[in-house]
């Protein structure tokens, strides 16, 4: 696995870590996409509910995931690397109840670690996940399904808190429908005492499969994938043999990106039902899609049609998927309106845009945006990984090179991406600069 995120500081010398990317080639091939980030995060954490052996297949080598391993490791876990993408986790001897606060601060998901271990041990202690570039990110529907299962929940010292010697199964009804307070709820009433019904539930594939690793790892868990959830607690799980699904948002960044360049990708280690949001609009868009068992072709030899987009919890447009399909209407015929669902502050790429000759208006939640022939390439910086990945797919169409900065919030979700795109035949390099260099230079 990766070492994870460290851009700034390595040694004593500050990196600065580019994509040099040259636009203007249609991606031409073929492409394998990983495993779900979304799913090995929380899957990850819910390793400590077997107190056993779970050998875990598909996984992304991506910084994230090496974070949750690091973790895990930390907590007394026994973490085996079988191959690239298949480690063996030993949660049987776990030495403490708290995740280290510099680590937990690492990434958001670290919040999976309180259902998991308040779910195994009674108890937990994690960092109270900060604000994030996506504007405010509440957790008050997890500690809901915590406190209704009989939980106390506390704050101290910047590190959230909870408790209970007795977990009682419940009724929950959710009054945001959260991806994380589903899972989160799940993990934790796994091992309850009696039923908890989840009522208003995210529905998004990784919630399938994290409840489908449950279930092979011993917990009885019925519904997911539809609004209400039922689980039966059990009192004890078992370790498992079990493989994360593929990445809905990947392989939906690889088609809207060869969709940008005009190209034509066959998409592998997909499922096809999952992408179906993202196959609609790009076939509304002029995009022709061929869907296979477990792959999809994504061809584009038109003009690009505009849209509008809302998104929404699944089965509604993905809001992962907003910022690329925002960039692919930069270069649409006409009018397109992109309105944001989920969250407030999710189109802090636009400015990055505008440098690229893009034509975007942005108020609150909405985005109008005219299509122009051609973007410009230009330097620009990642906000945020789903943000990155949509300046990468700009630059591959923009005329001349641009530099993307903040490469470490892509990395973060997206493996091998310069390997990946430069085996579809884009021209993309990843530089590193140290510090001194830089100096010299100056
Ligand atoms: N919300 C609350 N209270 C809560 C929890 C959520 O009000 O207790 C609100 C949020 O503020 C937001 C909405 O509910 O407006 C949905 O948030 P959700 O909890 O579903 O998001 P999340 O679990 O924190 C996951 C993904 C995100 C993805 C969202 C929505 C992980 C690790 N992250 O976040 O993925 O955008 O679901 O699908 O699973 C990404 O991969 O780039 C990413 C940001």
């Amino acid at each position: 696995m990766p070492e994870p995120d460290k851009h700034l500081f390595e040694g004593k010398y500050c990196i600065l870590e580019k994509f040099i990317i040259t636009g203007g080639k249609p991606l031409m091939g073929e492409v394998t996409i990983g495993g779900a980030k979304n799913a090995a995060v929380a899957i990850l954490p819910a390793t400590l509910l077997a107190g056993g052996k779970c050998v875990l297949e598909n996984l992304p080598n991506i910084s994230d995931v090496a974070a949750s391993v690091e973790i895990l490791r930390a907590m007394g876990a026994q973490v085996k690397m079988l191959n690239k993408h298949t480690l063996e986790i030993d949660t049987t001897h776990i030495m403490g109840t708290e995740v280290p606060n510099e680590m937990s601060r690492q990434m958001r998901a670290s919040y999976y670690f309180l259902g998991a271990l308040l779910g195994r041990f009674g108890t937990a202690s994690v960092a109270m996940p900060g604000g994030c570039n996506l504007g405010p990110r509440p957790i008050d529907q997890h500690l809901k399904a915590f406190t209704a299962l009989g939980a106390e929940d506390s704050v101290r010292a910047g590190m959230i808190h909870v408790e209970s010697d007795n977990l009682q199964g419940c009724h929950v009804f959710f009054d945001t429908v959260s991806v994380g307070a589903t899972i989160n709820a799940m993990l934790a009433a796994v091992m309850a005492h009696g039923t908890t019904i989840l009522e208003n539930v995210a529905k998004e594939p990784h919630i399938v499969d994290v409840a489908n690793f449950l279930n092979t790892m011993g917990a009885d868990v019925r519904g997911a994938g539809t609004d209400v959830i039922k689980i039966r607690g059990v009192e004890k799980m078992h370790g498992c043999n079990y493989s994360i699904i593929p990445d809905q948002i990947e392989a939906g960044s690889y088609m809207v990106a060869a969709a940008m360049t005009g190209g034509n990708v066959l998409i592998k280690n997909v499922i096809p039902k999952h992408l179906e949001p993202i196959t609609a609009k790009l076939e509304r868009a002029g995009v022709l899609v061929e869907e296979y068992d477990d792959a999809v072709r994504v061809c584009r030899t038109g003009k690009l049609e505009s849209l509008n987009i809302k998104t929404m919890p699944h089965p509604g447009f993905p809001t992962d998927m907003q910022p690329l399909m925002s960039v692919l209407m930069t270069i649409a015929q006409g009018t397109s309106i992109v309105t944001e669902g989920i969250w407030e502050n999710r189109f802090r790429f636009a400015d990055e845009l505008l440098r690229m000759g893009a034509n975007i208006q942005v108020d609150g939640r909405v985005a109008v945006i005219e299509g122009v022939p051609e973007l410009q390439a230009a330097p620009v910086r990642a906000s945020d990984l789903r943000a990155g990945a949509a300046l990468v797919v700009a630059a591959l169409a923009a005329n001349g090179t641009s530099e993307i900065e903040e490469i470490a919030h892509i990395e973060r979700g997206y493996e091998g991406i310069v390997e990946k795109l430069q085996g579809l035949g884009a021209d993309i390099r990843r530089i590193s600069i140290p510090e001194q260099t830089l100096r010299q230079a100056l």
